[in-house]
Order: C-alpha cells, then sequence, then structure tokens
C-alpha cells in the first residue's frame, strides 16, 4: 500500500481530513450496525443535545507502525470502558466494546495510507467520540446519538517535542468536586479554554490546575496527566478523584513498577511540596510524556525543576522510551497492551 505523500516529520497536533470515518446511529433503544463514510461533515438537529447542553464525551488514542510494518493500537479496550464511564455519567448509551474494536480495526484499516511510517516521529490519532444527535429543548438526555470514529496523523503536542515547558499555576479551576472531573467530556475542555488561551498569552505552555475544593492539592492539566520523580529515583502521580484516569499514566506506572524496577506512588501531591521532586513531566496519549520545566505562580515565582530548561530528566526519559518502544513493538509489550490491526 503507498503511503500519502506527507512530511510526516513536520507534522504538528492538529487536524487533518483522513479518506473515511466510522459513523453509527443510536434510536428506539438500540445500535445501528455502522459504516465508513468519506463525508467529514456532520448533519444534525439544530437542537441537538450536543449543541445545546454539550451531551457529548470523546477518547483519544494512538495507532503505530512497529519495526515489522504492523499497524496496532495500544490499550484500545481500556479506551472503550472509559468512554463507557463517560457515557453513563452524561445519560448517553453506552458503545458496546465490540462495535468501539471493530470501528477502530474498519478505520485504520481503510485510512492505512495515512498512518505514519515507523520511525518517523509521526502516529496516526483516532478520536472516538459520542453525542446526543436528537432534539431536545428542556435540560434532558437526547433522544437520538451518533458514535464516530475518525484519525488523523499527528506529530508532538507540544511543540519543540520533548523540550522542557513551562507551566502556569491556573487560578481557574477545571473540574468541581463531585463533578465530571473523571470522564472525558467535552464540557470539561470548554471549561479550560479561556484559562489555556490565558496561559498561551503569559507565554506558558499548559496550565497547572489545582483541586478545586482546597487549592491545596496537584490536580493535572487541561489534557494530560501529571508525574513526578524524588531525588531518590520515585515515580510520584498524583491521587485524585477529579482528574481523568489516564491510560498512559496507568501503563506508566506498571512499566516502571514490573518492568524497570522501580518505586512507585499514587497519593495525593500538595503543590507547595513540588518543588522537591526532581523531574516533572505531563503523560497522556497526546502528549506522551513532556517534560516540565518549571511552574510559575501568577505572582511570579517560579518554581524551577532540578532536570532544567534543557533536556528531559534521565528517569523521564527512560520510562518514555520504554512506552513507546512498547508502543512500536520494539519491546515486549505486557500480555493484551497491544492489538494487531493489520
Ligand atoms: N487528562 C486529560 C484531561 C486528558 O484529556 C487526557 C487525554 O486523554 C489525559 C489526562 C491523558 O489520558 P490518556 O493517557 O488516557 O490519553
Ligand atoms: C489525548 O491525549 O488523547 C487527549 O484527548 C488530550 C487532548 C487535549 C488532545
Amino acid at each position: 500500500m503507498e503511503k500519502k505523500d506527507i512530511d510526516w516529520g513536520s507534522l504538528s497536533f492538529s487536524y487533518m481530513p483522513t479518506d473515511y470515518r466510522f459513523v453509527a446511529h443510536w434510536k428506539d433503544g438500540k445500535w445501528d450496525e455502522g459504516e465508513l463514510v468519506s463525508d467529514s461533515n456532520v448533519t444534525i438537529n439544530e437542537s441537538a443535545g450536543v449543541l445545546q447542553y454539550a451531551q457529548t464525551c470523546f477518547e483519544g488514542l494512538k495507532a503505530y507502525t512497529t519495526k515489522n510494518g504492523d499497524i496496532v493500537a495500544f490499550r484500545p479496550d481500556l479506551n472503550a470502558q472509559r468512554l463507557k464511564d463517560s457515557a453513563e455519567r452524561l445519560r448517553m448509551p453506552v458503545v458496546p466494546e465490540e462495535m468501539f474494536l471493530r470501528a477502530l480495526d474498519m478505520l485504520v484499516k481503510a485510512n492505512a495510507a495515512w498512518v505514519p511510517p515507523y520511525g518517523s516521529g509521526a502516529t496516526l490519532y483516532v478520536r472516538p467520540f459520542l453525542f446526543g444527535s436528537g432534539p431536545v429543548i428542556g435540560v434532558k438526555p437526547a433522544p437520538e446519538y451518533e458514535f464516530r470514529m475518525f484519525c488523523t496523523p499527528v506529530g508532538p503536542y507540544f511543540k519543540g517535542g520533548v523540550k522542557p515547558i513551562k507551566l502556569l499555576l491556573s487560578d481557574f479551576d477545571r473540574a468541581a468536586p463531585h463533578g465530571t472531573g473523571h470522564i472525558k467530556a467535552g464540557l470539561n475542555y470548554a471549561m479550560s479554554i479561556y484559562a489555556g488561551e490565558y496561559a498561551h498569552s503569559k507565554g506558558f505552555a499548559e496550565n497547572m490546575y489545582l483541586d478545586a475544593g482546597t487549592r491545596t492539592y496537584v490536580e493535572e492539566t487541561g489534557g494530560a496527566n501529571f508525574l513526578f520523580v524524588t531525588k531518590e529515583g520515585k515515580l510520584v502521580t498524583p491521587q485524585s478523584d477529579t482528574i481523568l484516569p489516564s491510560i498512559t499514566r496507568r501503563s506508566l506506572m506498571y512499566v516502571g513498577e514490573k518492568l524497570l524496577g522501580m518505586e512507585v506512588e499514587q497519593r495525593k501531591v500538595r503543590f507547595d511540596e513540588i518543588s522537591e521532586f526532581a523531574e516533572c513531566g505531563l503523560c497522556g496519549t497526546a502528549a506522551v510524556i513532556s517534560p516540565v520545566g518549571s511552574v510559575t505562580k501568577n505572582d511570579g515565582t517560579e518554581i524551577a525543576f532540578a532536570s532544567g530548561m534543557e533536556n528531559m530528566g534521565p528517569v523521564l526519559t527512560k520510562l518514555r522510551e520504554t512506552l513507546t518502544g512498547i508502543q512500536m513493538g520494539d519491546v515486549e509489550a505486557p500480555e493484551g497492551w497491544i492489538r494487531k490491526i493489520m
């Protein structure tokens, strides 16, 4: 199969339509089979639940080309599970795991020419999403839904790839206690756009959010969980009920402990203790592991990590290499982590 004529190495994290996308409809209590279509536009009622009351949730995962030319996905069953959790919290119909995985296989096979080659530095980002398509005017669940999945080739989420970024400690909150921070609801991201643009306008790549209830503990950024490394080399990640349970973070904690023999700990992390960590990074499907050089408070005080602003620290580098090695087939994957698509 001939690949598209794309300069894979200079891709950024942005949308580029590919040839096919998957679409399924839910009506009268059941899903249809779903199919691939070529039109990238969506036609829905003006009073659709998604348009009026933001009844929508999504997922993000990637497909990779391995050294031997296979195309694989990383732990897509966990994305199907998380989409189920999101759907239930937003009172939307659950997409069966069977449909989710079938859609993924169909989508990636049909767009194989768009999957970046091994070693190109780019990957195929897959975006499943579910939304209320039927009309509502009172605040209640929509009567009809669409489940869609499209894909787009991407490069690094943050400009510069593995160059440390600067974060702003946000004065805004991302997620309320007992709210929707733990699911992948579109509304959480709408909430973060103002704060994100504010941080960018001040020269920061992203925000660090604290827990909204007490403003004491580190939560996450707008699109990734935090990883910290102590001076003794222990991997620490924040525990919170109001952050998204990142599949990358859960995988890295396993990789750190079981494959690299590290000490790992998930616990509440106070903002006022972060200066004691040697390394800090963001992790997620889009972010992979992106190193954080410093976090700045609104009064201008900057907390810099010992690993500095030039390079990623050694522990996060090792974790990143092992994770991407597993995803690209260079490191043996734990049982069930890799789905071979073709
Ligand atoms: N936190 C938020 C708010 C996110 O949007 C994402 C991205 O999906 C993550 C964390 C990382 O999750 P994952 O590793 O499953 O991609
Ligand atoms: C992902 O990492 O898949 C996400 O959904 C994060 C998003 C901010 C791009």
